[in-house]
């Protein structure tokens, strides 16, 4: 989906759910949701906000739908790349377009909850070779339900709090109450950006140009 196909009104979908109660049954969900990705311009976003690389890195969609995301920043990075969902038919789909993308052999769909991904995601990370990432970039887009389950939050801690050196989550249309987060925004979407790195890519950037300048000036 480009951002120019990209309407609002998804919106109502989810506006629809909102009124469910909060121990809806799945199958209920993933029937209204699966037709609701997210727009390509999120992924660019992602791409631009993410420390990822195909060396040391890995990308986790929880709620990965079919794999539209995953499939894109497979493409663009190289890295490793896991998608979980509810759904086996979303799973499936997710499949068949990573395959079409030439990108399956990054792409590991697995089938889980999301508030007990933990060690699913940790498995297929080993299958994948992403044994000890140095960044790890955690993606959800998410009903409100979903998004202020404390489950979820204590299952992105887990992952997130090992060995990863730059931690990023990344959450879009219905953010979390009460996580502290840095929102990045432009004038087309707005997401939410929770992050814990030693040096942001941004600051990275313009420590290695200050380095550049006086290395050049030594010489
Ligand atoms: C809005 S879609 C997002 C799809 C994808 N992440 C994207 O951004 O394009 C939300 C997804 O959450 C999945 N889902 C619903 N209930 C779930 C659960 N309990 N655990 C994991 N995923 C679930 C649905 O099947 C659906 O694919």
């Amino acid at each position: 989906m480009s951002d120019d196909e990209f309407v609002f009104p998804l919106r109502d979908a989810f506006d629809c759910i909102n009124g469910i109660e909060v121990n809806v049954a799945y199958g209920t969900l993933s029937r209204v949701s699966s037709t609701v990705t997210s727009p390509d311009g999120v992924t660019r976003r992602l791409l631009q906000w993410c420390p990822l690389t195909a060396a040391d890195s890995l990308f986790v969609d929880i709620g990965c739908g079919r794999g539209r995301v995953v499939n894109l920043i497979a493409s663009h990075v190289g890295c490793p790349c896991i998608g979980v969902d509810i759904s086996p038919t979303e799973l499936a789909l997710a499949r068949e377009d990573a395959k079409r993308a030439g990108v399956d052999n990054l792409c590991h769909y697995c089938q889980g909850d999301y508030r007990t991904f933990h060690d699913t995601v940790v498995d297929a990370a080993k299958r994948s070779g992403a044994v000890r990432p140095r960044a790890v970039c955690v993606y959800f887009y998410l009903i409100p339900q979903m998004i202020n389950n404390r489950a979820l939050r204590d299952e992105v801690i887990r992952l997130l709090e090992s060995d990863v050196v730059d931690a990023t989550v990344v959450c879009w249309m219905y953010l979390p109450r009460d996580w502290p987060y840095v929102t990045v925004a432009d004038d087309r979407f707005s997401l939410c950006v929770y992050r814990r790195s030693p040096s942001p890519p941004a600051q990275r950037a313009a420590a290695d140009r200050v380095a550049a300048q006086h290395g050049a000036a030594d010489h």
